[in-house]
């Protein structure tokens, strides 16, 4: 998501201190999402075009807009505009490599597999995993399953077709791409993933911040750049979370710019580059 020059103008919309201060504490309580005043220009330029398509005329407005039944929708476009959907396959590609070189051997005796893609965006990280998993697990690995969730429903209703450009499909592995990629028929130089890939993806709606309605426990959660928005103490009651909802000795890979951090660091171990590892019992610095 790139923001258009066009959105950047200054004083088209009257937005005071104290409008951004009321966004900035419904952005947080509603989403999680971090938003110091230095965004306040950034915020700004983001918004300014969803005041147009609601033909509002001033921050204010838009502020008591979002606060009505029935705008839950527009709540989440404030979402969208303020994140980006930027993901690709095999994105942090050590993470995969990891995935199958040391998750995938513990596994193998495993009938039940889980793992969570969280803030999946349109779907190019759970399909990379279902495509590691499909190639490194003995084939009786049978109940094999990703949950794949994110906030955005439009985000996910693209990642649910599985359809992408040919060319964001370059970072699949070429015996990847020939074994469950395929031209899209009647579309050119787009391509879809193979059902079999589908089929063992379940993709959701959630908001991270609010309650998680099923249990685990995983054998992994990738979670990346996604809590990079939220102000550390939100980050640190998902690392604790996350913690909750992984078995001991499953994988934490979170984005390249985050690090784990608060009571949550004594439940794991290091174990690569943004890649965690639960313990099976605590470390000495969590209370218990
Ligand atoms: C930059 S994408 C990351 C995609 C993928 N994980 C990756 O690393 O390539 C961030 C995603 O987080 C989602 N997101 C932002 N806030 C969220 C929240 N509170 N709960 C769930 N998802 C959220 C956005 O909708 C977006 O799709």
């Amino acid at each position: 998501m790139t923001l258009a020059a066009a959105d950047a103008l200054p004083g088209e919309f009257a937005f005071t201190d104290a409008d951004f201060e009321a966004l900035a504490r419904l952005a947080r309580s509603e989403f999680g999402l971090s938003l110091a005043v230095s965004k306040k220009p950034l915020v700004y330029s983001r918004l300014a075009r969803r005041l147009r398509a609601r033909g509002l005329a001033s921050f204010r407005d838009y502020m008591a807009l979002l606060d009505r039944d029935g705008e839950a929708a527009e709540r989440l476009e404030l979402v969208s505009a303020l994140t980006t959907n930027v993901t690709s396959f095999f994105r942090e590609k050590h993470h995969f490599e990891t995935l199958r070189s040391a998750l995938v051997p513990e596994l193998s005796g495993q009938k039940r597999v889980r793992i969570w893609s969280a803030g999946c965006s349109s779907g190019q990280e759970a399909f990379s995993i279902a495509m590691t998993l499909l190639d490194a697990l003995p084939p009786g690995t049978r109940d094999t399953r990703i949950l794949a969730t994110d906030i955005d429903p439009a985000i996910l209703r693209k990642a649910r077709l599985g359809r992408y450009p040919a060319e964001d499909c370059e970072t699949v592995p070429a015996e990847f791409r020939a074994r469950w990629l395929r031209p899209v028929p009647g579309e050119a130089e787009m391509v879809e993933t193979n059902p079999e890939l589908s089929a063992m993806i379940s993709f959701a709606e959630l908001n991270l911040i609010c309650d998680w309605p099923f249990n685990g426990p995983f054998d992994a959660i990738f979670c990346r750049n996604v809590a990079i928005y939220f102000d550390q103490e939100t980050q640190q009651r998902l690392w604790d979370r996350f913690s909750a909802k992984l078995r001991a000795g499953g994988f934490l890979f979170i984005g390249h710019s985050e690090r784990l951090s608060g009571p949550a660091l004594a439940d794991f171990t290091t174990a690569g580059v943004t890649t965690y590892r639960k313990r099976a019992t605590p470390g000495p610095s969590r209370p218990t």
